[in-house]
């Protein structure tokens, strides 16, 4: 599965990273990370746009020009496609410029999708939804924190994904919080699949705690959306999880 790195589209950097891979080490990154705790805090999405009025703008227009120059923008979609059942009901959490929603839509199933960023749903709502590139079922698109209750969707959700750093632009208050309404928000049987960068101010040790803290269980852990194997030099997590069952206790990566 090749997609594109969303890590490099998340904040303006002077050499953006765009690999093969979603979470594939690039030459910057650091090769030793042991994953202990987190130094660094993490950067919100407010503090990017608030810093930077035309991020979001900018933001749409980096990946409209790797989608135009022929890039792959669905790997995360696919890899979401190929665990869902046909028909399913899908959340996308973070939804961003909507192309992990969109892409799910057009393949049949029923997808709700919120941001935080009224720009981005607006794009979104434009592009896949009012105008003709709608493909499949309306994406329900949703403006809301994943960290206020009353602003995600209700579901119950099959799955659902958080692609593109999502999780590392929540700051660590409402972090525990946000993975709580996720939660809340899955099915009994349903999946919650996560991407993000662990040099962004999250260590691993850091999700996998709130993760228990708020209901969830960690089962399987990869380095990308290409299902490469987590290791310790891993600096890209995809994390799949379940709501615990019985306790809080996370199990070794593989295990359910
Ligand atoms: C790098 S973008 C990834 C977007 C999309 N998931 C993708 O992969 O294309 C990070 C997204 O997280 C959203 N975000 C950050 N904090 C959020 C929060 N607390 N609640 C909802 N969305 C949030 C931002 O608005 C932004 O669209």
């Amino acid at each position: 599965m090749s997609s594109i790195d969303p890590m490099s589209l998340s904040t303006p950097r002077p050499s953006p990273r765009v690999s093969g891979t979603s979470g594939t080490p690039s030459a910057q990154s650091t090769r030793n990370n042991q994953h202990t705790p987190a130094t660094a805090a993490t950067t919100t999405w407010a503090s990017v746009t608030g810093a930077d009025p035309e991020h979001s703008q900018r933001y749409i227009a980096r990946w409209e020009a790797i989608e135009g120059g022929g890039g792959d923008i669905d790997g995360e979609a696919r890899l979401i496609d190929a665990m869902a059942p046909r028909g399913a009901r899908i959340l996308d959490a973070g939804a961003g410029t909507g192309r992990v929603a969109a892409h799910l839509s057009a393949l049949g199933h029923q997808v709700s999708a919120v941001d935080i960023d009224p720009q981005l749903v607006a794009y979104a709502r434009q592009r896949y939804t009012d105008a003709e590139e709608s493909v499949g079922l309306p994406v329900a698109w949703h403006t809301g924190d994943l960290a206020e209750e009353s602003e995600v969707p209700a579901g119950p959700f099959d799955l659902i994904v958080s692609a593109g750093n999502v999780l590392a632009f929540i700051p660590d208050a409402a972090h525990r919080q946000a993975l709580g309404v996720l939660a809340s928000r899955l099915d009994d049987a349903g999946r919650l699949v996560v991407g993000f960068g662990l040099q962004r101010g999250r260590s691993l040790d850091a999700f996998r705690q709130d993760a228990t803290a708020a209901g969830l269980q960690v089962s399987q852990m990869f380095a990308g959306w290409d299902l490469q194997p987590f290791t310790e030099s891993s600096d890209f997590l995809v994390a799949v999880l379940v709501r615990a069952i019985g306790g809080n206790e996370t199990t070794q990566a593989g295990e359910r």
